[in-house]
């Protein structure tokens, strides 16, 4: 059953997904960069006035895409991002929702009734300063889900308010027009960073469990 606390930020990430826990190489240079400067641009734009000519400058894009194979760090640096802003704003108003895992939680409202939540919850994802969608088009498209993303993505598009929402996702922007055009379209408005990098686990496998299990090589 779906709650409210399934948006939050896993707890278990608080330290490790960070940061000053992100080992750059020359294939995710860019990517952190403009990651860290987001993070950074925000304290700075809360203290500017609407009317300020620099505001241009240091305004975050309404959408950030992080695109990749599995383990090279897009969910790492998209929570990264989030925990920043976690602990520099308004915690409240910052939300990760592991897309397929949340639609699904989802609409099992549907199927006790629980239309109320249902809305709340919806609402949150629509009006959240911060949002992280993701692993965005890895999940079995239904019609219903189609129609789902379609309009959060869309509601977050079309809000007055300043939202910023960060997409972690295995395909290319290209893939993911022949999926979800409506989405892809929006998303490229905004950025889009190709992590082009090797997969992370193998190697952090080996240097939390290389050692300790008998027979593993080395
Ligand atoms: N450059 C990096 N420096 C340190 N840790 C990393 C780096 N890249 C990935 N990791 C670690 O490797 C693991 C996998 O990374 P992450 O979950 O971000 O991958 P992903 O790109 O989101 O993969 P998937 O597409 O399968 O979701 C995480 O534990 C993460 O902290
Ligand atoms: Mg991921």
């Amino acid at each position: 059953m779906f709650t409210l606390n399934d948006l939050a930020l896993p707890q278990n990430t608080r330290n490790t997904y960070r940061l000053n826990t992100f080992k750059v190489n020359k294939d995710l240079a860019s990517a952190f960069a403009s990651i860290a400067n987001y993070c950074f641009y925000y304290p700075t734009l809360e203290k500017m006035g609407e009317d300020d000519p620099e505001r241009e400058k240091v305004l975050i894009p309404p959408f950030i895409t992080l695109s990749g194979p599995p383990g090279t760090g897009k969910t790492h640096l998209a929570l990264a991002l989030l925990w920043e802003w976690y602990y520099n704003q308004r915690p409240l108003d910052t939300l990760f929702c592991p897309v397929e895992r949340t639609l699904s939680k989802f609409k099992s409202c549907f199927s006790v009734d629980n239309y109320k939540l249902f809305d709340q919850g919806w609402d949150c994802l629509e009006k959240a300063d911060w949002l992280c969608l993701d692993d965005l088009g890895a999940e079995r498209l239904t019609d219903w889900a189609i129609t789902k993303l379609d309009s959060l993505i869309d509601a977050r598009y079309m809000s007055d308010d300043v939202l910023s929402t960060v997409i972690t996702t295995n395909s290319t922007l290209s893939e993911l027009s022949e999926r979800l055009p409506r989405i892809a379209s929006r998303l490229s408005e905004g950025v889009v960073f190709e992590l082009k990098g090797m997969d992370y686990r193998p190697l952090k496998g080996l240097r939390e469990w290389g050692k300790a299990v008998p027979g593993c090589q080395q």
